[in-house]
């Protein structure tokens, strides 16, 4: 585990409600928060797995509780932070970390496939951020009111470009970029509620991972991909906690991409070596051409 960069008192005192909170990214986000001074309200669907992960945070002595319920259901949305309430008597801090992924071509996807990723990534970040509003909102209306709450929703970085048999999950990251920015807009203004998100690329260790690149599409990846390398889960709940932390008092409505740059990876079409021979042989070539002849006739 490598050492955290930051104070360990940088969230004290905060509250924070984490979906998905028990397991992957989540998992690593409830244990950095709790490291660095906050109380951790995780919500999940699965007892057994919200059992462990509050017994591993109080282990590390973090102040947790697990609540079940699926994002989807705005029931469960308004209870569980209600009870969060509840038990800390307040939330500061909502991440969205909750989301459902896999592998499959477009033409395979049943429209209710489609639907059930939208809903759990895109639908149910909008009901959490919805369910918790009275309670982030704290200092009241208007640009001069007490600071607000914060809201951190995690993304990807699919939709950039297009993504192949990904295209339910690019669509619902788009749907939670765009609420992530609305968001920032709409509640930055009137309550001073900082709303952000993350973009994690590929991230070892994750269910994620394991579902969309299986250890032979992986090794494939890494012979065309010239930045290709696996994040850690700790790069991005690090991020989130300079989001969140009193560091990010000025951001708002941003995408933070933690992904190594690899979005932006693409093959090489011309070695590094033949840049420099071909460029400068173009230059010299038309800058000795009489003007008006195309450097291509020279
Ligand atoms: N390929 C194609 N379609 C699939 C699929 C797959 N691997 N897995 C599920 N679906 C389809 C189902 O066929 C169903 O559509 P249909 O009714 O038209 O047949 C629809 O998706 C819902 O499936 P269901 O199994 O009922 O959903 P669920 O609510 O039990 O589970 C998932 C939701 C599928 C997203 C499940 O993977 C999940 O719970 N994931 C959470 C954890 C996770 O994915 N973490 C990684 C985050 S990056």
């Amino acid at each position: 585990m490598m050492e955290s960069p930051f104070k360990a008192d940088i969230v004290k005192g905060q509250v924070v409600l984490i979906t998905g909170g028990g397991s992957g990214i989540g998992f690593e986000i409830s244990t950095q928060f709790g490291k660095h001074g906050a109380s951790v309200a995780i919500m999940g669907r699965r007892k057994q797995v919200l059992d462990s992960a509050v017994s591993t945070l109080h282990s590390f002595g973090i102040k947790a509780v697990g609540f079940e319920g699926d994002v989807r259901k705005q029931e469960d949305a308004i209870r569980v932070v209600e009870s969060t309430f509840k038990h800390f008597g307040k939330i500061d801090i909502l991440v969205n970390a909750a989301a459902g992924n896999f592998l499959v071509s477009a033409e395979d996807l049943s429209p209710n496939g489609f639907r059930t990723v939208m809903d759990i990534d895109s639908v149910g970040t909008f009901t959490m951020c919805h369910a918790a509003l009275k309670y982030l909102k704290k200092g009241g209306q208007g640009r001069d009111s007490a600071s607000g709450g914060i809201i951190i929703n995690i993304s990807a970085t699919l939709h950039y470009t297009a993504s192949w048999y990904q295209i339910h999950v690019s669509a619902a990251k788009a749907a939670v970029d765009s609420i992530t920015r609305n968001l920032a807009l709409e509640w930055g203004t009137d309550y001073n509620i900082r709303v952000n998100g993350i973009a994690p690329g590929p991230i070892g260790d994750t269910p994620g991972m394991s579902k969309l690149a299986p250890d032979d599409i992986d090794s494939k990846a890494r012979d065309f991909m010239p930045l290709y390398k696996l994040g850690e889960k700790w790069d991005i709940a690090i991020a989130a906690l300079y989001l969140a932390s009193n560091a990010g008092k000025y951001i708002n409505g941003t995408v933070l991409v933690v992904d190594g740059g690899l979005w932006l990876s693409r093959p090489r079409h011309i070695p590094k070596v033949a840049v420099k021979q071909v460029s400068r042989a173009v230059e010299k070539r038309s800058r000795n051409a009489p003007v008006g002849v195309p450097t291509s006739k020279l």
